[in-house]
C-alpha cells in the first residue's frame, strides 16, 4: 500500500497537488477463453474484487462474443467492462465490425484502442485511431489508448520519439476535457507476452516522458490527472515495484489476467 500511504501522508508528488489520478488494473483477455470459460473467470474476478481497495479500479476486456454474458457475471461488483477494439464507423454496411453503440448497449464502460497487436497484424493506423476514439468518446465510452515501441526502435534509441509521436498523432486531435475519459497504456512491444518486463526504471522514464507530452498540449493539471498504465509481462512478482513508480498508475495485463488469483494479486500491489 506504499502508494496510498504516501498519498495520505501528503509527502510525495502525487499528494503535493490536488491530483485526481485514478489507479487502474485492466485485464486484456485477447483471443482467449470460450464463453463459458470467460464467464467463470469473470465470476471469480468479481468475487475476489471485494479484496481490492476502493481507490483501485478493476477493468476486464473479454472478446466481443463474451461481453453480454460477462456483463451479467460481474453485475453488482466493482469490475468494469471493456472492449478490446471498436469500429471506425458509427453503423451500416461494415461486415464483421462492432460499433461503439453496440458496446454501450452491452454495458461497456471502456474500450482498448491501438493495441500493438492490432497495429502490427490488422493495419491499425493512428488516423484510424482518431476516428475510433472520436466515436467512443461521443458515445460515452472511455478509451485506453496503447502506445509503445518495438525492439528495433528501442535498440535504435527511438523509444521516446515513438511514444511521443503516437500520442501526438492521436491525442492531440482532442481537447483537455476529453482527456478526463482517456487512459494511456505504455506497452513496449518487446515485453508483451515474452516474459521480458521493462525494468521499473525503464518504464518510469517513459511514463514520465509520456506525461510531459500530454502536458505540452493540455497543461499540467490534465497531465497530472492522466492515468498511465504499464503493460508487458506484468505479473504479481513485478507489479509492486512497477506500481511504486511515481508515474505508473496501474497495469494493462495480458497473460496474468487469465487467472483470477494472479489478476487480483496484481491489483493488490499498490
Ligand atoms: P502480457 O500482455 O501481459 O501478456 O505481456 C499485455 C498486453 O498486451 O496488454
Amino acid at each position: 500500500m506504499s502508494k496510498f500511504a504516501d498519498f495520505d501522508k501528503g509527502n510525495n508528488s502525487i499528494a503535493s497537488t490536488n491530483i485526481m489520478r485514478k489507479f487502474i488494473v485492466a485485464g486484456n483477455w485477447k483471443m482467449n477463453t470460450t464463453v463459458p470459460e470467460g464467464v467463470a473467470l469473470a465470476k471469480a474476478v468479481a468475487e475476489k474484487s471485494k479484496e481490492v481497495p476502493a481507490n483501485v479500479e478493476l477493468v476486464i476486456a473479454p472478446p466481443f462474443t463474451h461481453l453480454g454474458a460477462v456483463a451479467a457475471a460481474v453485475e453488482g461488483s466493482k469490475v468494469a467492462l471493456s472492449a478490446q477494439n471498436c469500429a471506425d464507423k458509427a453503423k451500416g454496411a461494415y461486415t464483421g465490425e462492432i460499433s461503439v453503440d453496440m458496446l454501450k448497449s452491452v454495458g461497456c464502460e471502456y474500450t482498448i484502442l491501438g493495441h500493438s497487436e492490432r497495429r502490427q497484424y490488422y493495419g491499425e493506423t493512428d488516423g484510424k485511431l482518431v476516428e475510433k476514439m472520436k466515436l467512443a468518446l461521443e458515445a460515452g465510452i472511455k478509451v485506453i489508448l496503447c502506445v509503445g515501441e518495438n525492439l528495433q526502435e528501442r535498440e535504435a534509441g527511438k523509444h521516446f520519439d515513438v511514444c511521443r509521436s503516437q500520442i501526438e498523432n492521436v491525442l492531440y486531435h482532442f481537447s483537455a476535457e476529453d482527456m478526463a475519459n482517456v487512459v494511456i497504456a505504455y506497452e513496449p512491444v518487446w515485453a508483451i507476452g515474452t516474459g521480458k518486463t521493462a525494468t521499473a526504471e525503464q518504464a518510469e522514464e517513459i511514463h514520465a516522458s509520456i506525461r510531459n507530452t500530454v502536458e505540452a498540449k493540455f497543461g499540467r493539471e490534465t497531465a497530472q490527472d492522466m492515468t498511465i498504465l504499464y503493460g508487458g509481462s506484468c505479473k504479481p512478482s513485478n507489479a509492486k515495484e512497477l506500481f511504486a513508480q511515481p508515474d505508473i498508475d496501474g497495469g494493462l495485463i495480458g497473460g496474468a489476467a487469465l487467472k483470477a488469483d494472479d489478476f487480483i494479486a496484481i491489483a493488490l500491489s499498490f
